[in-house]
């Protein structure tokens, strides 16, 4: 009690900051929930910057490594947040709010955003709002996204060592001035899911189906109750000595491979759950039996492989997501996440919709993969609610959706 009231901000009593409603509102989105550092602002829900910055560092782990990812999270979270300004154009004084993911993710990873927003938020004097990083991949449809050449939006290569993102990869040779018109020029999307919606939201750490009722009334109707879909993608490349992350690798080899070349044994999960560690099992035994008669087998049929597997995953993603539709009566779907970035996917999902009479979302990719835009645009929602936190708030990196 004694720690919330110490812990208040100053706007909270003196109003001084509370921004009039009609009002040009900022929102600086952070996220730093796993290994991807970015910062978004949005202005009344329009994106004006996203930034990401990638830590390859975990390509040779095979895995995210914790403890790298905070210490990058540390070297990355000021040039990014400080690029994110600088191509929206808008100064920190003109921030009317920060918004950060609060959770779910790795702890040292989430730790760092947790205390630079409640650092910046304090010394800019100005309301933080704390962001489900689940929630946000599914309003991340609401972001209304200028039509932009797609390098336009930065994103550096970079790990501990930060430099590269200094050097901007967008057309007009980093002309911030020249992409902040542009970005102002372009036409706005408008095409949103319509409440009641049913949103697939699959990631590497998460697979749900979701009814989203309205913008932050959320009930996860089935989940995984073992691996994610995104670990199926990533163990499975690693099993086929892929690089961290695996999914875009297998999604790029199954282009050229047979579905069918390959069965695996799907799942019997009850109602909407999903499970992946028995298909993990079959995919290891698969392989190891075959690389014993072959020791080449990998090599040989690695197209194959990679459909095969991403067709299995993707069957099993869409027979609970048709089951949801038909018990809740709704044919407005969205899909959302990171494995909702995977080509075939897409197309599955299209092709269901035709067949099914679906009304169909799908992100662009740079927003179906961690991002901050969506953490920006959760918190422009929430600010309109006037649902800020205090600077008591700790990172939750088991916060569950509702
Ligand atoms: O949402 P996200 O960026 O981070 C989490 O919140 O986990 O999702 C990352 C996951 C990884 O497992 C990655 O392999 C997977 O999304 N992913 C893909 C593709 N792009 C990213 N999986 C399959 N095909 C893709 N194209
Ligand atoms: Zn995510």
């Amino acid at each position: 009690m004694l720690i919330e009231k110490y812990f208040t901000p100053q706007w909270k009593t003196t109003g001084a900051k509370v921004i009039n409603m009609n009002n040009t509102i900022n929102i600086l989105g952070i996220e730093s929930s796993c290994d991807d550092t970015a910062a978004a602002v949005i202005q009344n829900g329009k994106l004006l910057s996203n930034i990401i910055a990638n830590q390859s560092i975990h390509q040779n782990y095979g895995g995210v490594v914790p403890e790298l990812a905070s210490r990058a999270h540390q070297q990355n979270i000021i040039p990014v947040v400080d690029q994110a300004l600088k191509l929206a154009g808008i100064k920190k004084n003109e921030l009317s709010a920060i918004a950060f993911t609060r959770g779910p993710g790795l702890m040292g990873s989430l730790l760092v955003g947790n205390s630079f927003s409640k650092t910046f938020a304090l010394g800019l004097n100005i309301p933080l709002i704390e962001v489900n990083h689940m929630q946000a991949h599914i309003l991340a449809h609401f972001i209304q996204t200028p039509e932009l050449p797609k390098s336009l939006i930065i994103k550096s290569e970079t790990d501990m060592d930060f430099m590269s993102v200094q050097q901007l990869e967008f057309n007009n040779n980093g002309n911030t001035d020249a992409a902040i018109e542009i970005l102002k020029s372009y036409k706005l999307g408008t095409n949103s899911p319509k409440f009641p919606f049913l949103c697939l939201t699959v990631s590497g750490g998460h697979t749900q189906i979701v009814i989203v009722k309205d913008f932050f009334e959320m009930k996860v109707l089935g989940e995984t109750i073992d691996d994610a879909a995104g670990e199926a993608f990533d163990k499975a490349a690693k099993i086929l000595g892929l690089p961290y992350p695996g999914g875009p690798l297998i999604d790029k080899y199954a282009k050229e491979g047979n579905p069918k070349a390959f069965v695996f044994t799907r799942p019997k999960v009850s109602e909407l759950n999903y499970s992946f560690s028995g298909l993990k099992t079959a995919f290891i035994n698969f392989i190891t039996n075959e690389t014993a008669k072959n020791p080449n087998f990998i090599e040989l049929n690695k197209a194959d492989i990679c459909a095969s597997i991403q067709y299995t995953i993707i069957d099993i993603l869409m027979k609970k997501l048709i089951l949801a539709a038909k018990q809740y009566s709704i044919n407005q779907i969205a899909i959302a996440g990171g494995v909702s970035a995977n080509s075939e996917l897409r197309a599955t999902i299209n092709i269901l919709a035709k067949q099914l009479g679906w009304d169909i979302y799908i992100p662009k990719i740079e927003y179906c993969t961690d991002n901050a835009a969506m953490i920006a645009i959760t918190g422009y929602f929430k600010y309109l609610k006037k649902d800020f936190t205090n600077q008591a708030i700790t990172p939750s990196p088991r916060y569950g959706l509702c």
